[in-house]
């Protein structure tokens, strides 16, 4: 077993400062090469963070000797960088969406199973506090069994959001709008706490962005659970300002939570507990906030949970276990919103059927 592991990044764009940062925070691990298609990315972010070594080429990478990479690259690359790492028996943490196709996310499940590689994907809100708070209330039975819940992804996104990133906004190359990108976060924990989604129905639209995208800036839906638990789903990044994102649960008891993250990128906190007889709510839309948080300062917001979702990774490695967030968790949440865009084109309920098998 490695006593460092040697970490590649792979895409040195705006979040690979989230996973450099959070790899060189955990000791065991060191980033020794990076690796982007455009070379001067590669070599000022080397250079930035002291890092010995760069190249274009992802099998140079791999050839270079490392023990885990990081996928940070654009939706549709992640399957062919992710089968490469496998095919060289190197473990993988993949940004989200793990795919922008079912069949794709199969084959990588596959892939790294096949290879005996762990494959970890992002979703780094599941370590909040709150979030998980939400969870173990479900887990220990305070809450009783999931009845409903909702996420509410009201966001904005100004022009240049999509213009600066030039494999934003078309479906062949971003694979969806805010569900994909954005929804897809809180539509990750919606699934973790209510369980499996057997069927959604959904509209998309395009509100505010369509004159620079042709994908969907916005989104309802409604998921019916394999437990007969039923939420709602609404996204959208044509609102100004922001009101940041919120998930709420109500379980048999009667019981609701409800937890908020305002402003986007800043930790998610349980901004409602009500439970029979008793409702202790905190301010939800604190004042004097800029509610239309630049990226950068979302992303940067986020550090401290790729530090805590990767340090899990690097712990799985260790204990020989399934990373918290896997493959096959990630899938699960691109069936839903891959149903919705399925239900919004036929005008018809889907049912998703089965997550890819974790046998
Ligand atoms: N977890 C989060 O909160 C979070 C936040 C932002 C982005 N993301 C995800 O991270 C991924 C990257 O997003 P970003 O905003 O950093 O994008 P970006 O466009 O800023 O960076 C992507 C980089 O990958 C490089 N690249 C493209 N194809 C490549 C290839 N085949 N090999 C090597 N390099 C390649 C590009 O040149 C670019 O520098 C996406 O999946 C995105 O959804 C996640």
């Amino acid at each position: 077993m490695a006593t460092t592991w040697r970490v590649g990044i792979i895409g040195c764009g705006a979040i690979s400062r989230n996973h450099i940062e959070a790899f060189n925070t955990i000791e065991g691990a060191e980033v020794t090469i990076v690796c982007d298609v455009d070379a001067d990315r590669a070599a000022h972010t080397a250079d930035t963070y002291g890092i010995p070594a760069h190249t274009t080429s992802v099998e140079e990478l791999l050839a270079h000797g490392v023990d885990i990479v990081s996928v940070c690259t654009p939706h549709p690359t992640h399957e062919e960088v992710v089968l490469a790492a496998a095919a060289a028996g190197v473990h993988v943490v993949c940004e989200k969406p793990i795919a922008i196709q079912l069949s794709s996310a199969e084959r990588m499940v596959a892939a790294c199973r096949e290879a005996g590689v762990k494959l970890g994907v992002l979703f780094q809100r599941r370590f909040w506090s709150a979030a998980q708070e939400m969870k173990n209330s479900f887990i220990e039975g305070r809450l009783g069994t999931p009845v409903l819940g909702q996420c509410n992804v009201i966001l904005h996104r100004d022009t240049s959001y999509y213009s600066a990133t030039p494999w934003r906004g078309t479906w062949d190359s971003d694979g969806g709008g805010v569900l994909m990108t954005q929804a897809i976060h809180y539509i990750d924990l919606l699934q973790w706490v209510l369980g499996e989604p057997e069927e959604v129905f959904g509209h998309i639209a395009t509100f505010k962005h369509g004159e620079h995208i042709e994908v969907e800036d916005s989104a309802v839906a409604t998921v019916r659970f394999a437990s007969g638990a039923l939420a709602t789903i609404q996204a959208s990044t044509a609102v100004n300002p922001s009101l940041g994102a919120q998930v709420q649960v109500t379980g048999s008891s009667g019981a609701t939570m409800t937890l908020l993250e305002f402003p986007e990128g800043t930790e998610g906190r349980l901004t409602v507990r009500a439970a029979e007889g008793h409702i202790d709510a905190t301010q939800s839309y604190p004042a004097g906030v800029d509610p239309n948080v630049d990226l950068g300062s979302i992303n940067g917001a986020l550090i401290p949970y790729h530090v805590a979702q990767i340090a899990d990774f690097i712990d799985a490695l260790h204990e020989d276990r399934e990373p918290a967030v896997n493959g096959e968790d990630a899938t699960r949440a691109l069936r839903v919103l891959l149903g919705i865009y399925e239900s919004a084109s036929s005008g018809v309920p889907v049912r998703l059927g089965n997550s890819v098998s974790t046998a």
